[in-house]
């Protein structure tokens, strides 16, 4: 094959394009004591902000700026910089270095305690060149409270130690990011992260490598949005999403090394509402079971247009009777959480070519919706017990069958379903529901066909309620 490619190509070399992020700067490695700690929320939960936050440089209900400066902070749970209380502020040209441990990870959750620099109460803060470098395990940028917004411009963040999150927001607050290049080599250390209630959270033209378990290149408690995104998350999914959020991303290429491009769940009780809308949009998951979207525990909307899931597991999504816990490295089950419920996600696909299967599990549904110009190449089944699909197809789509498949609510614009290629498999689908197709088989090309499968039925192998269980 070598031979035969130089010999065809003989004038084309192949090259990587290198992209540097901060740990090509200062070795994780040096930091790797930093990176094994494990955070500890095994404490009491805090729901008011216990004792002022402490910090070097405060800023507190006044207009301040500064430029060309290195500030830093080594004690624990103590900040460089706040800004509170209706401040402004304007830092350019900053160089920020902190280190010292947060005691109490709620602290430093709910109010940023510990954060290199902290915006907190109807302040607003602009950055611009700035160089931020933490060890310990502390964040970035926090963004605090409803008036709040954080505007962080042309930033080189590093980290290391547990939940060093890059831009953080949280109780309401906003943070900004533009032209971002931030590594984080500990635990639960998400690039862009939102934190209770609610965080919104806008980053452009960025680049972000998150390494610990736990740690992904977007955190949603609130809303995300992201636009012109890099990312490498080794050990977590693109996007983690506990409850009803909204994520958007745009132009994106984001890779991820466990759980799915994105886990989407609820922690407690099942939340419905959680949006994702991908566009222009590429996400590439490298383990060997890992879907490209996974869900649990929660009722999504999905948007995937002219986007791409590139999967190992040739898996495209799963939603599953389960969620995620607090060591975000496993699919829980009950026993973890009683409150579970099975997933329930829509998925609108449009101007995308898909390959890969959908996998439901114990009650689960996913609605797959094909239009303008998409292409599917792939099946559904059950991974565990009850597994319910419904598919659609407009006439400008088409899907190719890999396997036999059972569809509840099967539609299509083409009457003829030309726009089915069954490769010898055939499509079952439900008389009862699919009402259109008169119980009728339709012979499809490629050698197979569309078949009604009743409940009522004496073949109906599983009555459709546990299908390839
Ligand atoms: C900020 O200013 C507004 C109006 O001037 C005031 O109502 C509010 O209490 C102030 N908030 C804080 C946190 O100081
Ligand atoms: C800072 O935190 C570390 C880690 O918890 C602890 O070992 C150290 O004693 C603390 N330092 C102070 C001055 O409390
Ligand atoms: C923000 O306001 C609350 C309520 O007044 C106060 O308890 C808290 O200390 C303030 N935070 C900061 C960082 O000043
Ligand atoms: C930021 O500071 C770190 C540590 O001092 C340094 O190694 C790095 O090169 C700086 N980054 C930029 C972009 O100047
Ligand atoms: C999804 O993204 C597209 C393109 O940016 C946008 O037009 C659309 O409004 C978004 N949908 C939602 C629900 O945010
Ligand atoms: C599905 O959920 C069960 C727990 O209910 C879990 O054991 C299993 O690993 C999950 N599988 C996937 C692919 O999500
Ligand atoms: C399946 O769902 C039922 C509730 O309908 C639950 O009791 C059971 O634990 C679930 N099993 C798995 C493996 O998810
Ligand atoms: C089946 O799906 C089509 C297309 O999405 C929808 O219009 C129709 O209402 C669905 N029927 C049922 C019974 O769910
Ligand atoms: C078809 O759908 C109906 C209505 O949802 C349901 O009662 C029936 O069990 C389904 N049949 C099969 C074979 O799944």
């Amino acid at each position: 094959m070598w031979s035969r490619s130089i010999f065809l190509f003989p004038a084309v070399v192949l090259a990587t394009l290198r992209i540097e992020d901060p740990s090509n700067v200062i070795s994780p490695k040096l930091w790797a004591a930093d990176n094994a700690i494990v955070p500890d929320y095994s404490i009491p939960v805090v729901l008011t902000q216990p004792s002022p936050i402490k910090a070097i440089h405060k800023v507190n209900g006044e207009s301040s700026s500064a430029e060309h400066l290195t500030w830093s902070a080594t004690a624990n749970d103590t900040s460089v910089l706040l800004v509170s209380n209706n401040a402004t502020f304007s830092g350019s040209h900053l160089k920020i270095v902190k280190s010292g441990y947060s005691s109490n990870l709620y602290d430093a959750s709910f109010w940023g305690f510990n954060a290199a620099v902290n915006v907190a109460n109807a302040s607003t803060a602009k950055f611009d060149h700035v160089n931020v470098t933490v060890h310990n395990g502390a964040a970035q940028f926090y963004s605090y409270g409803e008036d709040t917004i954080v505007e962080v411009n042309n930033a080189w963040l590093y980290s290391s130690g547990p939940v060093s999150h890059g831009l953080y927001a949280s109780g309401y607050g906003t943070i900004i990011g533009r032209n971002i290049q931030v590594y984080s080599g500990g635990k639960r250390s998400s690039s862009f992260s939102g934190d209770s209630p609610v965080g919104h959270v806008y980053v452009y033209d960025s680049i972000a490598h998150a390494a610990g378990i736990g740690s992904a290149t977007f955190y949603a408690l609130g809303d995300i949005y992201g636009e012109n995104v890099l990312g490498l998350s080794e050990m977590g999914p693109v996007v983690f999403s506990d409850g009803g959020n909204t994520i958007n991303l745009i132009n994106c290429d984001c890779t991820a090394g466990l759980l799915g491009g994105v886990a989407m769940f609820s922690d407690a009780q099942r939340q419905s509402g959680a949006t994702l809308n991908l566009t222009n949009t590429k996400f590439t998951t490298t383990g060997a079971e890992m879907p490209g979207l996974w869900f649990g525990n929660v009722v999504a909307d999905v948007t995937l247009s002219n986007s791409q899931l590139v999967t190992h597991s040739g898996i495209l999504v799963v939603a599953n009777y389960s969620a995620i816990t607090q060591s975000f490295d496993y699919y829980a089950g009950y026993s973890d959480n009683s409150n579970l419920l099975p997933a329930e996600v829509t998925i609108s696909v449009t101007e995308s070519d898909l390959m890969g299967d959908l996998v439901a599990y114990n009650g689960s549904y996913i609605s797959w919706s094909l239009g303008g110009y998409s292409r599917w190449k792939g099946a559904a089944y059950s991974g565990y017990g009850e597994a319910i699909f419904d598919v659609s197809l407009d006439a400008t789509s088409h899907w190719t069958l890999t396997r036999d498949t059972y569809i509840r609510n099967f539609t299509d614009s083409l009457v003829s379903l030309d726009n089915v290629q069954s490769q010898g498999h055939t499509l079952y689908y439900n008389a009862t529901v699919s009402t259109w197709l008169k119980g009728k088989t339709v012979r499809l090309s490629g050698g197979g066909s569309a078949k009604p499968l009743s409940s009522s039925s004496s073949d109906d192998k599983s009555s459709g309620r546990r299908w390839n269980a």
